[in-house]
């Protein structure tokens, strides 16, 4: 195999490249050693198999939360609605308590699942895959749900740096 050549471009053009594909936002929660819940903002998270039921995120290196992502056997992904938009930043930049005031209930796996999130996907911490500045993490769906409502919920959607919802195209 040959090797990759070295880039031609510098970090932020590489960032602005990448936020041009719009994704959903993610908050995913665990549990320390002492049973505190954590969360995350993260909207690297994808589906990668059907059978077994496999999804995949990625964690900065840096996170503070990395050594508690790394160690617990279960974590929780949950997928914002659009009107969880304070719930992305507050998991995004709060330093403290993050789920201060924050309504959740524990999962069939004990871990924390957001109320309203429109999809929860409650993992079994399968693998790790150490890459560059980041760790993949592959989880194995234990439990999952979709939120009840009356008709579609608004997702939110991240692009360019901006926070979108959808409407419908044709
Ligand atoms: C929309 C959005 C998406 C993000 N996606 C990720 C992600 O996929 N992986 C990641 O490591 N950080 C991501 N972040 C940044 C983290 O949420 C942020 O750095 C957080 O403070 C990390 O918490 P910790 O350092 O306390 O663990 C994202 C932030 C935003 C606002």
């Amino acid at each position: 195999m040959t090797r990759a050549k070295t880039p031609n471009f510098d970090p932020l053009e590489f960032r602005a490249a990448l936020g041009q594909f719009a994704t959903g936002v993610t908050v995913i929660t665990t549990r320390t050693a002492s049973g505190q819940p954590i969360g995350i903002t993260a909207s690297s998270f994808n589906s990668v198999s059907l059978d077994p039921p496999l999804v995949l995120w990625s964690l900065a290196t840096k996170s503070a939360s990395m050594p508690v992502f790394r160690a617990n056997s279960h974590y929780v992904v949950n997928v914002l609605a659009a009107s969880q938009l304070d719930l992305c930043r507050r998991f995004a930049t709060i330093k403290g308590d993050r789920f201060a005031g924050v309504s959740h209930a524990a999962g069939d796996t004990g871990m924390p699942v957001l109320d309203g999130a429109l999809a929860w996907f409650e993992c079994h911490n399968r693998s790790r895959y150490d890459e560059g500045d980041h760790v993949i993490f592959v989880g194995e769906v234990e439990r999952c749900g979709v939120r009840e409502g009356a008709g579609p919920i608004a997702p939110l959607v991240f692009q360019a740096g901006g926070f979108h919802t959808l409407g419908p195209l044709e």
